[in-house]
């Protein structure tokens, strides 16, 4: 038995919330037991995940809900009972691609009627994307939003009982449930959601309306869950959350960030910890001087700062400078010398000028970033700047090709500066094309192939041999 935590009452699913889920789980879990009973097999469900890590990592809590109802797991939706897309919306592209993959469903549906097809996640937390789903998607049979997670066996149980068309989206600003269980896709890296929601009201960005207002998990919790991994062997763990610097600030106790990250460092064992994402409005000196004294702490952060010009950050509101932002970097540079930054960067922003583009070109040059996340500025209804003057697709297109070209220079050059050095590498699979070479990770998170057949989560030196701007080849040095 679990120790009980005594987590406070406003914030969370109520204990007796989540024991009625577990009752529901039971509930289906007979049904797969008595299939078995009578000879056939258990129902097996197929799930895939669009969009960021958070939502892969519900997905491991929805997979975890079916593993305890006794599901088997398939890639293929033709030999699945229950086929589910945990949803994204943060970019049209996104969301066209799951209208075309649960469209490619419809057929596959007529011949087997009582497959169960489900969609989830944040764009499902969007009325009027329902609404598009319930009326042109017919053969969807359950819809529900990140705030519903928790009560996918209830509402899972309801469809595979009843049939019919189940749908949980009501908006919320949102609450956490733990002691949801959970299956992890990987055995060496994990991640560790830290808090959900977001506050900070980006003007291009649909997140804080579908994913409600910042919420904490306990700093009791989340130690447990990361002590927990280092005990089972997870290697690398990443913390998440829409903008880790403010955890806590929603809580009335003195504690913040690089406070987690302390104590978490404190613990025992071979394990290194990244986190996802910062906001550099609130990324401090603190949390550079935490990493810089750390033991277990990545020296590879990722900051984004999706623009250059002040014009086009006030825009945005971002709440920082451009020269807020270098001065972090510059800070950050000095106290850890081998320090490794990525960013996100959005192009073709409502009336961006070239003169706008060509001060993030200038601020990637000086950065010398390890490796970015480049995006064509999309338009999402409902948020500021959908609203705001937008500019031509080919101007956009041609900046996204310059930035990154750009982009792809600097990752070269970065990863032929560690020719000839040995890195610390963490083994993360055989290589899938060339299974004579395995993959790794080094503690910039920088892929690196090698010769060899190494377990994953073994921890090699790797000398880098050759580089190129996707990554590196390398040869193991000392096992
Ligand atoms: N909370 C994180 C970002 C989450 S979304 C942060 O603030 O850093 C991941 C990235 O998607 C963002 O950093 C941004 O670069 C991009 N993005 C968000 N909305 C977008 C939009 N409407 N069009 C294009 N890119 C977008
Ligand atoms: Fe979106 Fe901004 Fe929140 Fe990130 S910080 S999730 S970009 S609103
Ligand atoms: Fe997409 Fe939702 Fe994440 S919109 S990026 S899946 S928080």
């Amino acid at each position: 038995m679990k120790e009980v935590l005594l987590l406070e009452k406003s914030r969370h699913v109520p204990a007796e919330e989540i024991l009625r889920q577990w009752d529901f789980i039971r509930l289906m879990r007979e049904e797969n037991d008595a299939r078995i009973a009578s000879g056939r097999l258990p129902l097996v469900a197929c799930t895939r995940t669009f969009g960021c890590q958070q939502n892969e990592n519900d997905t491991e809590r929805i997979n975890g809900m079916l593993e305890q109802m006794g599901f088997d797991f398939t890639d293929s939706p033709e030999s699945a009972d229950l086929v589910l897309f945990n949803t994204c919306a943060i970019r049209d592209h996104a969301e066209q691609k799951v209208y075309g993959t649960v469209g490619a469903l419809a057929p596959l549906k007529k011949t087997a009627p009582d497959k169960i097809i489900a969609l989830c996640g944040c764009m499902v937390q969007q009325p009027a994307v329902a609404r598009t789903i319930r009326s042109k998607y017919r053969h969807v049979d359950l819809l529900f939003g990140p705030h519903a997670l928790h009560r996918f066996p209830e509402n899972l149980y309801r469809v595979y009982t009843k049939r019919g068309c189940v749908i949980d989206n009501e908006p919320s600003d949102g609450m956490i449930a733990e002691d949801l269980p959970i299956r992890r896709e990987d055995k060496t890296r994990a991640w560790v959601t830290i808090m959900s929601g977001c506050n900070n009201f980006c003007t291009y960005c649909i997140v804080p309306h579908v994913r409600g207002r910042e919420r904490s998990r306990d700093p009791k919790a989340v130690l447990r869950e990361v002590k927990e991994l280092i005990e089972a062997g997870y290697r690398d763990i990443t913390l998440l959350g829409q903008n880790v610097n403010s955890y806590c600030n929603d809580l009335e106790i003195d504690y913040d960030f690089s406070d987690l990250l302390r104590e978490i460092d404190a613990l025992d064992g071979d394990f290194t910890v990244r986190f996802m994402t910062s906001h550099p409005k609130d990324a401090s000196e603190k949390l550079i001087d935490t990493i810089a004294a750390g033991r277990h702490l990545s020296h590879h952060i990722h900051l984004p700062v999706q623009s250059g010009s002040d014009r086009i950050l006030n825009l945005m509101n971002r709440r920082y400078t451009r020269e807020d932002y270098l001065k972090l970097i510059r800070y950050a540079k000095e106290r850890i010398s081998d320090v490794v930054f990525t960013s996100d960067i959005i192009v073709g922003f409502p009336t961006e000028t070239e003169e706008d583009f060509e001060d993030t070109l200038a601020l990637v040059r000086e950065v010398e970033y390890d490796g970015l996340y480049t995006f064509i500025y999309s338009p999402r209804k409902g948020t500021p700047a959908a609203e705001m003057e937008q500019i031509p697709d080919e101007v956009k297109g041609n900046r996204y090709r310059r930035l990154c070209d750009l982009q792809s220079e600097l990752s070269l050059q970065a990863n032929q500066r560690l020719v000839g050095t040995v890195q610390t590498v963490l083994v993360t699979g055989i290589n899938e094309k060339d299974p004579s070479l395995c993959d790794g990770r080094t503690d910039g998170n920088k892929l690196v192939h090698f010769p060899g057949n190494y377990p994953a989560g073994t921890t090699l030196s790797v000398r880098i041999d050759r580089a190129f701007n996707w990554g590196m080849l390398g040869s193991v040095s000392e096992a």
